[in-house]
C-alpha cells in the first residue's frame, strides 16, 4: 500500500482533530519550536496547514507550506482564503524541494516516516538542509523510530492502531488505521532505525541532533481521567527530532 493523500485528504483533516494530536503532538512540537517571531519558515509535508497557520499566528516573518498532495495543498489554501494570514502554499516534493538557503526554520510533520530506505531518507534530509541558512534549524515529528510497535500497547482508545510485521526491520511497513466516527482510513509509514536517521541527518550536514519525547499538555492532564494517557506515553508512537545546519 502507498498512502495517497489525494484520496484520504478530507478524512485526514477530520482525523487531525483527535485529542492526542492537539494535546501531545501539536503541544510538544510548538513547545519545542519556541518563539518563531521574525523567522522565515518552511513547513514541509504541510498537509492542511496546521503548523503553517500556528507559526504564522505566532509571529513568523513568512511561512511557505509545501506538500506532495494537490488535495492537501488545496485544503490548506482554502483555509488561507477563508482566513488570510499571508501563507503561501505550493505542491512540492520533500525529496527535492529546490529552494536555496533562505529559511531560518524548517518544520516537517510526518514526512521522514514516508522514506522507505536510507537513501530516500537521506534525499529528504539533504533537500531540507539545502533550504536552510547556515545555523538554520530543522524540527520534525514522525512515527517514532524508537517505538517497538510490535510490543507497544494498543493505541485504539486514542483513535488509531498500528499494524507491523512481528519484528521491525529497516524499511518494515507500519500501517496505521485511523478511526473516525463511522469511517476509517489507513496510512503506511516505514520503520528506519534511530541510527539510520542520525546517519542521514549527519550526511546531509545537520549537527546537534537531539531526540525529544512526546509530552502531554497541562490542559489535557485536567481534561482526561488519571492514567488515560499512560499507554500513549509509556511507549510513545511519535518522536521529535531537532537539529541544526
Ligand atoms: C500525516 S500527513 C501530515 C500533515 C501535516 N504535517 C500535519 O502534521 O498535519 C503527511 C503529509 O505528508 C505529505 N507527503 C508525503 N510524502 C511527501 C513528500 N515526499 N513530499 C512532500 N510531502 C509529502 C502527504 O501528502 C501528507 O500531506
Amino acid at each position: 500500500m502507498t498512502t495517497d493523500y489525494n484520496v484520504i485528504g478530507e478524512q485526514y483533516r477530520v482525523g487531525r482533530q483527535q485529542a492526542w494530536r492537539r494535546h501531545i503532538e501539536f503541544y510538544t512540537m510548538m513547545r519545542l519550536i519556541g518563539n518563531p517571531a521574525g523567522k522565515h519558515v518552511i513547513d514541509i509535508a504541510c498537509g492542511e496547514g496546521t503548523y503553517s497557520r500556528a507559526l504564522m499566528e505566532a509571529g513568523a516573518a513568512s511561512v511557505i507550506g509545501v506538500d506532495l498532495s494537490e488535495t492537501m495543498v488545496q485544503l490548506a489554501a482554502a483555509m488561507e482564503a477563508e482566513r488570510p494570514l499571508g501563507i503561501r502554499y505550493q505542491v512540492g516534493d520533500g525529496r527535492n524541494l529546490g529552494f536555496g538557503p533562505q529559511f531560518d526554520l524548517a518544520v516537517a510533520g510526518f514526512l521522514l516516516n514516508y522514506a522507505r530506505d536510507r537513501a530516500e531518507l537521506e534525499q529528504m534530509c539533504r533537500s531540507i538542509a539545502q533550504c536552510l541558512r547556515p545555523g538554520g534549524r530543522f524540527l520534525t515529528v514522525n512515527a517514532s523510530p524508537l517505538c517497538n510497535f510490535p510490543s507497544a500497547p494498543s493505541f485504539r482508545k486514542y483513535g488509531f492502531e498500528a499494524a507491523t510485521p512481528p519484528e521491525l526491520y529497516e524499511g518494515a511497513p507500519i500501517t496505521f488505521t485511523i478511526y473516525l466516527d463511522g469511517s476509517q482510513f489507513n496510512v503506511e509509514n516505514f520503520h528506519l532505525s534511530p541510527a539510520t536517521h542520525e546517519a542521514a541527518l549527519h550526511a546531509a550536514g545537520f549537527h546537534d541532533i537531539r531526540w525529544h519525547k512526546a509530552t502531554l499538555s497541562p490542559e489535557a492532564e485536567s481534561m482526561f481521567p488519571p492514567g488515560y494517557w499512560d499507554d500513549f506515553l509509556s511507549m510513545p508512537p511519535i518522536a521529535f527530532i531537532d537539529c541544526y545546519r
